[in-house]
């Protein structure tokens, strides 16, 4: 690898140097010389490296079969105890050209954090369907930009076959609208930026706040408050929503909260409710929201909008069974849905979804003939309603699958991750030493230890588990003390991986105790 402080020739030296006359822009050398003649090596001697499709086919074939080792891990430490050692040592001592970027990841997937491993069950990152993840290469190598169809022809047209799909999922009519965005707190951005655009429209010209109201549960995910923050709302606008015995946002307390946003001199209510909340994956009841929406509508001079974050139960309605968690969100003016979670696509794969679609189409303003076509087309450029202007080609990846598989195959993902979680709440009911916190609606699960315990003593235990390799999770805060956290996101993980985790940590328990 060339030092860059070697690599870089300064102009003068250019000028002087075997490249001469020319102008800085062409054929300049660089510090990396030919091996036999010691001569720089030419813009073409660069080209003629990188793009050598013997060589690439060869890293091509090395690079997918550490990804299958990586899709398909079973066994050894979720964590390499020495992770941090040899990451240290690879930063340190990686040298040579391209042939040796196989060996260098080699290291890295060994080092790293193996999200597909059965025992690895500690936030909403998933164990990646392998096709998608396979697909990951084709969609870097199409390198199409979604924001406008002539940079993306066949790909704006398999983006919105995928919203279409998605629109049908969650029972929105043809005239909504939406986009794939790089994850759940972008849509939420995006939907609150409709919902704003919609309730206050002075907002986006003017910049008045519009004393619009955030109404939205206690376990709300950090990235509505931050929407507000960062559209200037205030973080003061969000009025935090009681949660019920089960931790779901108790959707009666919403006329109380009204009044005393009311009060503040609100008049603009946005509602959220959350299906699938982070802290332990409660659904809120979304047919009491819409009818405290439509309940609110009624009352003179009162404009509301109702937002449902379903970033990670989005993909519970492919399911029978589990649909039944979403019954209702048809009724959202938006919705947030991270297929990177309950659909097993790899990182990063979010989308919007707009009911009206026109008050996502008028979210945003902006004139740029530079890209946005001045005729309507019969294929809609995308970027004009998203906040990203370049947008990689997240559509393929779950088109793909869901072609490949059909949407059974969803269905049995998020069953087979919601049954771990339950065998996980079974073993603790039973066990002498951890207890459940919660009873799990979908696929995670927080408990803790029997009897008096501190946090730091749950945290400590996490930690040590994290550090031994046999287990991974996390830890949150719920019924006001510290407690551990199993986010189930493998499909392969089995009843055995689950009691195995929970095993672990009763014995650092008793080691602790
Ligand atoms: C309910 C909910 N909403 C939004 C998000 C944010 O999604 P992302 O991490 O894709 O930005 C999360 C992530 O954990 C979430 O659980």
């Amino acid at each position: 690898m060339p030092d860059l402080a070697v690599a870089w020739r300064s102009p003068e030296r250019q000028r002087t140097g075997p490249a001469g006359n020319r102008s800085p822009h062409s054929k300049r050398p660089s510090g990396a010389t030919r091996a036999k003649s010691g001569e720089p090596l030419s813009t073409e001697d660069w080209i003629s490296r990188a793009w050598n499709p013997a060589q690439l086919r060869r890293l091509g074939r090395a690079f997918s079969d550490l990804a299958v080792a990586e899709l398909c891990r079973g066994g050894g430490p979720v964590l390499a105890p020495d992770f941090l050692k040899r990451t240290r040592s690879l930063l340190r001592s990686a040298r040579g050209g391209a042939e040796r970027a196989p060996g260098w990841l080699r290291e890295l997937c060994a080092a790293s954090l193996h999200q597909s491993h059965p025992r690895a069950m500690a936030q909403q990152i998933c164990a990646p369907v392998p096709l998608a993840a396979l697909a990951e290469s084709v969609v870097a190598a199409l390198n199409q930009s979604i924001a406008v169809w002539e940079m993306s022809p066949a790909a704006t047209l398999v983006d919105r076959e995928v919203m279409g799909r998605f629109k049908k999922l969650l029972g929105y009519p043809d005239s909504a609208e939406g986009s794939l965005t790089p994850g759940g707190s972008f849509a939420n951005l995006t939907a609150l930026q409709a919902a704003r655009a919609a309730l206050a429209p002075e907002a986006w010209e003017s910049g008045a706040t519009g004393k619009v109201a955030i109404l939205a549960g206690v376990q709300t995910h950090y990235s509505v408050a931050r929407a507000a923050g960062i559209m200037g709302m205030g973080t003061a606008c969000v009025f935090p929503l009681p949660l019920d015995a089960a931790f779901r946002t108790d959707a009666a307390a919403i006329p109380a909260v009204v009044r005393r946003a009311r009060r503040a001199g609100y008049r603009r209510f946005i509602l959220v409710a959350t299906s699938g909340s982070t802290p332990c994956g409660s659904f809120d009841d979304l047919e009491a929201f819409a009818r405290a929406a439509a309940a609110l509508r009624r009352q003179r001079g009162t404009r509301v909008w109702l937002h449902v974050d379903a970033a990670h139960g989005g993909g519970m309605a492919f399911s029978p069974h589990l649909r039944r968690l979403l019954r209702g969100i048809e009724q959202a003016d938006s919705i947030a849905f991270d297929p990177h979670k309950m659909m097993f696509m790899p990182l990063t794969a979010g989308a919007v979804l707009v009911r009206a679609g026109v008050r996502l189409r008028g979210a945003f303003e902006q004139n740029a003939p530079y890209l946005f076509s001045p005729v309507r087309r019969e294929i809609p450029d995308v970027g004009p309603f998203t906040l990203a202007c370049s947008q990689r080609f997240e559509a393929l990846k779950v088109w793909l699958v869901w072609q490949a598989y059909g949407p059974r195959f969803f269905a049995a993902l998020t069953e087979a991750v919601c049954a771990a979680a339950d065998a996980a709440h079974d073993y603790c009911s039973r066990s002498r030493i951890l207890e459940p916190v919660h009873r799990p609606q979908a696929n995670i699960f927080c408990f803790r230890l029997r009897g008096k315990s501190s946090d730091g003593r749950h945290w400590a235990i996490k930690e040590a588990l994290n550090a031994s390799g046999q287990g991974y999770l996390s830890s949150t805060v719920l019924d006001g003390g510290r407690c551990f956290r199993m986010v189930a996101m493998n499909p392969r993980s089995r009843r055995q991986d689950v009691i195995a985790v929970l095993r672990s940590v009763e014995r650092l328990a008793a080691e602790r105790a």
